[in-house]
């Protein structure tokens, strides 16, 4: 064998012995992002994050010019009552858009229950 061939055998080997360790690594070490069991907090990831941001402080993740939206997280509660979050969400407010037909009225309350949260945050 040529010594470049040598070195490549040797590279292959340490390659080979990386990846292994890597594949041994357990799943659960690997995703170490909380997880999400309450289902207000789930819908808002879902639907309502990538535009008001992961707070809720409306630091979109994919900020698109003309379609900034508002921080959820100090919204007055005087004038955000609980029944006017439902209504914008389920009619929408252009630009965002409506969700009342994509959402259930169980789930549209749990987010409007999920936003009154955030405000005290
Ligand atoms: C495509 C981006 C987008 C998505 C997705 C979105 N919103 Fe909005 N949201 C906006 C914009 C833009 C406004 C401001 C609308 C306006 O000027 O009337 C807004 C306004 C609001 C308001 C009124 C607050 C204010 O100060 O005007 C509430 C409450 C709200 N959104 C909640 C939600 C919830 C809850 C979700 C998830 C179901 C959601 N939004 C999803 C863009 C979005």
């Amino acid at each position: 064998m040529t010594r470049g061939g040598v070195l490549a055998a040797a590279i292959c080997l340490v390659g080979l012995a990386l990846g292994a360790k890597m594949t041994a690594t357990p799943v659960h070490a690997r995703h170490t992002a909380p997880v999400v069991t309450d289902r207000g907090a789930q819908l808002y990831r879902v639907t309502c994050l990538s535009c008001h941001g992961p707070r809720g402080d409306g630091h979109s993740l994919y900020p698109v010019p003309g379609m900034a939206a508002p921080a959820l997280s100090h919204l007055d509660p005087r004038r955000w009552t609980k029944a006017r979050i439902i209504e914008v969400v389920r009619a929408g407010s252009p630009p965002m858009p409506a969700f009342g037909s994509v959402l259930s009225g169980a789930d549209i309350l749990r987010l409007a229950r999920y936003v009154r949260a955030m405000e005290r945050h």
